[in-house]
């Protein structure tokens, strides 16, 4: 629309459709002919991008053509994929009944990797559920992404205003699909130990980390969580559960100095955060003698020593004297 009195007047925006996408017939499997039933073949992306080139918006509509001058129908998830990947895009965003992929709970999973994306998918195969939107959708959004787009946004179109909170609010309100990148989250295994203490042990000998043997890490490895970075561990947390207090306590919270300041630490607290709510913690707290204010900018309250978990109290350290900050999950 570009009437006068709408903000798009004088736009002259043209909507271009075309002949882009090549398809096959399906053909005929188990017995079943598919007639009109196709699949992509190829992707004109050169003229597709010599339309956006000169400001054309494109659309592209779920129908190929082949070679042989037939017009099939192909799936628009499948189109919508296979577009991406070939004109490299930044994202790839679908709008579905859901709002992303819903867990267990009941809620909203906000980031995947396209392997646990799969996983999902087969459980919402298993329950039955291979053809809604959703399904579908998230069928392309992983193909999206292991072709090289590095992000895929599911959100739902029910909800007023999701595109604008998925893209422009820290968690979003979908669920995005994200390529592997160089540097990977994830659990610690006992290989990472060597790892883990080359970046704690400064940290221990200024004094801001409490001390670990090898032998303590060893036993607590599977207590740890880390980032780590085309093989080297730059940042570390742990998460130690009080499960009789439904507490748990993030410790040796740690970012190599190089890499500080980009958001990591904010990231281990995520992570802590919503790992502890899994294991149906209610209250996460840290002691800290140097990161107090790290801590309380991202909600955790100063307490006292007795709010702490018994077990905790009894091995509280009077003569170190860490503040201690707690936050409600
Ligand atoms: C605290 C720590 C984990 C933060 O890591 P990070 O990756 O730099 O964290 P983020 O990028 O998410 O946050 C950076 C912000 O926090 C601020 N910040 C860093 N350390 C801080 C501290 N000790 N106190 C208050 N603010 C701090 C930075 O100035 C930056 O602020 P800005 O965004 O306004 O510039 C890291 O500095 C560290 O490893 N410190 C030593 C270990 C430690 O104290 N651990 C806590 C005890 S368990």
């Amino acid at each position: 629309m570009g009437l006068i009195n709408t903000p798009m007047a004088g736009a002259h925006l043209n909507v271009v459709s075309g002949n882009f996408v090549t398809s096959q017939p399906l053909g005929v499997d188990e017995g079943v002919d598919y007639f009109h039933g196709g699949r992509v073949r190829r992707v004109d992306a050169d003229g597709i991008k010599r339309q956006l080139d000169q400001n054309n918006i494109v659309l592209i509509s779920p129908l190929g053509f082949s070679v042989t001058g037939e017009s099939f129908s192909v799936s628009s998830e499948e189109v919508a994929a296979k577009v991406a990947v070939e004109l490299q895009a930044d994202k790839l965003i679908s709008f579905c009944s859901h709002q992303g992929v819903i867990n267990d709970k009941g809620e909203v999973v906000p980031e995947l990797f396209p392997e646990q994306a799969e996983e999902y998918l087969s459980r919402l195969e298993e329950a039955g559920d291979d053809s809604s939107g959703t399904a579908r959708y998230f069928r392309s959004a992983i193909q999206a992404c292991r072709g090289g787009v590095p992000r895929s946004h599911l959100v739902s179109y029910r909800e007023d205003g999701a595109l604008v909170q998925e893209l422009f609010t820290r968690d979003g309100i979908g669920t995005q699909i994200v390529r592997h990148s160089a540097e990977q989250a994830r659990p610690a295994t006992i290989d990472d130990i060597g790892g883990i203490m080359d970046l704690i042990r400064p940290l221990e000998a200024e004094g801001i980390l409490v001390k670990r043997s090898r032998e303590q890490l060893e036993m607590q490895i599977d207590d740890f969580f880390i980032i780590e970075r085309d093989g080297m561990i730059i940042a570390c947390a742990a998460l130690y559960p009080f499960p009789k207090e439904a507490m748990g306590e993030m410790a040796c919270v740690a970012v190599h100095p190089d890499y500080r300041s980009s958001n990591r630490g904010d990231r281990l607290v995520q992570q802590i955060e919503d790992l502890a709510r899994s294991k149906n913690m209610q209250k996460l707290f840290v002691l800290t003698t140097r990161s107090i204010h790290w801590f309380r900018e991202r909600g955790f309250e100063p307490v006292e020593v007795d709010a702490l978990p018994m077990e905790k109290q009894r091995l509280y350290n009077y003569q170190r004297r860490s503040k201690i900050l707690m936050k409600s999950l």
